[in-house]
């Protein structure tokens, strides 16, 4: 079975008892067993953070919602940023860092919607890539409030994820992309989070957002 087909069945399984988060531990203890493959694993950082020209120098701590196999935090921790990774997945965390034995990035398993107090005391850059999208519509609003919530005064949050036309909505999912009305909700007036750019990029096949927001 294709990787994508593998994880939507697992998804649709674990999506029929209620359970939106359930099915991640799973899909990486069969990936380690060679059973499937894990499509995001692209053994580096995602070319929209790579590419990202950022805050011109790193100038604190670092958090990557969502981690899994660690290529985006370890970018970040060798630019400098003293860099926590969490997932909700314990086998990812664990994969990570067997991958990165020595590394100076704090791996966590944790859970976005109810993360520990080293988390939620928040960050000066959040990275969410390919997380809000990886849960379902109905999570959404909740999602990018709780990834908006790490994000300390006068921090910055980048936001990559796969892009939808208004309208376009599908139902089979994951991914459930974003419209670019659903990116730039991660902007929110009472917690002073104020949208910096949205970058659409359209290549081949491939749709995508790029979102800088500051606090
Ligand atoms: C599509 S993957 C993207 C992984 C990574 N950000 C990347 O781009 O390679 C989504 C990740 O979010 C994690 N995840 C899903 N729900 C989560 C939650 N509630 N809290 C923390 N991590 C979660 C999954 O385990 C998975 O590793």
């Amino acid at each position: 079975m294709e990787p994508d087909e593998y994880i939507r069945a697992l998804a649709a399984e674990s999506l029929a008892r209620d359970d939106a988060t359930g099915w991640w531990d799973t899909l990486y203890a069969a990936a380690g067993e060679g059973v499937t493959e894990i499509p995001w694993d692209r053994g580096g950082p995602h070319a929209l953070l790579a590419s990202w020209p950022g805050p011109a120098e790193p100038r604190g701590s670092a958090v990557v919602v969502g981690a899994g196999l660690g290529g985006d935090a370890e970018f970040l921790a060798a630019r400098g940023w003293r860099t926590t990774a969490f997932d909700i997945s314990p086998t990812a965390i664990a994969a990570a860092k067997a991958r990165f034995p020595g590394s100076p990035v704090q791996y966590v398993a944790a859970d976005l919607f109810d993360p520990p107090p080293s988390i939620a005391a928040g960050f000066d850059l959040v990275v969410e890539s390919l997380t809000v999208q990886a849960l379902p519509p109905s999570y959404r609003e909740r999602a990018v409030g709780a990834v908006r919530a790490l994000v300390r005064p006068g921090g910055t949050l980048l936001v990559i994820a796969a892009a939808a036309d208004e309208g376009e909505r599908s139902e089979e999912g994951p991914p459930w992309p974003l419209t670019r009305a659903e990116v730039e909700s991660f902007a929110h007036q009472a917690t002073g989070l104020r949208l910096v750019s949205v970058e659409e990029f359209r290549e081949g096949g491939s749709h995508r957002w790029r979102a800088q927001f500051s606090a």
